[in-house]
């Protein structure tokens, strides 16, 4: 159950947090990983080597996936060397949280290109193998603010109830290629990305979960393991929320 022997997965942003994990998990169950990422080196050199710990193999590839030539260039270079690309999962993602009336410029256009146009630049060029292999796994990685809404988060909800259209629009369009495309909606799970928010807000975030806790990455990690699985193969187009109860 749950095996991805001899399976190729991407996984953007994968060098921490929720894609640090996912790496991990996915060698876990046999996939040679590729982690896309712009961070730096020895964060990714470190996800290494939780992977090889947990016995599984990958390796690191610099890539900003705002840069749709340098997405298709890296994404060609690695089908042709390893053979295949069965697994895209669009992780990298960025927050910047305020008020709307004090969102700048800059914090709406970095948030869209990375989050939205990101996802859409590396789907756009994994498709092509994918759909000449008739078969293929794209995951995106959205929120549960795109579908609860969070003061503060208007510009970041927007990118992520985005990759929601991108899922559903990419799951029809592929379908009958043996693609599948589905989304994961994490509520509120530790890593770098929260870990900053004041004390205040993480109490009160709890009082929001019914099951109580603050979610690991691996129970993310481990519904983007199923939704790449063989088992997953009559899954496409869904939102699958991992929350603890936060958004039912
Ligand atoms: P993180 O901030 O810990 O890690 C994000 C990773 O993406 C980093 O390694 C970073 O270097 C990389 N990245 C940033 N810009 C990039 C670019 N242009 N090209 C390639 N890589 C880039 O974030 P975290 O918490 O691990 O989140 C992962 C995904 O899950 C994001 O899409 C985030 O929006 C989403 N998410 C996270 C939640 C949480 O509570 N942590 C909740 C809901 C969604």
């Amino acid at each position: 159950m749950f095996r991805l022997d001899g399976k190729v997965a991407l996984v953007t942003g994968g060098f921490r947090g929720l894609g640090r994990a996912m790496c991990v998990t996915l060698a876990k169950a046999g996939a040679y990983v590729i982690a896309g990422d712009v961070g730096p080196d020895e964060v990714g050199q470190e996800m290494l080597r939780a992977v090889s710990e947990a016995g599984g193999k990958g390796e690191l590839q610099k890539l900003d996936v705002t840069n749709g030539e340098q997405v298709e260039e890296a994404i060609k270079e690695l089908h042709k060397r390893l053979g295949r690309l069965d697994i895209l999962v669009n992780n990298a993602g960025i927050a910047r949280d305020n008020l709307l009336m004090r969102v700048s410029d800059d914090d709406i256009q970095k948030t869209f290109a990375v989050n939205v146009v990101g996802a859409i630049n590396c789907s756009r060029s994994a498709i092509r193998p994918m759909m000449r292999a008739r078969a293929g796994r794209i995951i995106n990685l959205a929120s549960v603010v795109a579908e609860l809404g969070n003061p503060g988060q208007a510009v970041y909800s927007a990118s992520k109830a985005a990759l929601i259209g991108l899922t559903k629009t990419l799951a029809r369009e592929y379908a009958s290629r043996g693609v599948t495309v589905n989304a994961v909606a994490p509520g509120f799970i530790d890593t770098d990305m929260t870990k900053n928010l004041p004390e205040e807000a993480k109490k009160f975030m709890l009082t929001q979960i019914p099951l109580a806790r603050i979610g690991q990455p691996e129970d993310v990690a481990a519904a983007v393991l199923f939704l790449c699985t063989d088992e997953a193969s009559y899954v496409t187009g869904q939102v699958l929320r991992v929350n603890g109860g936060m958004y039912v």
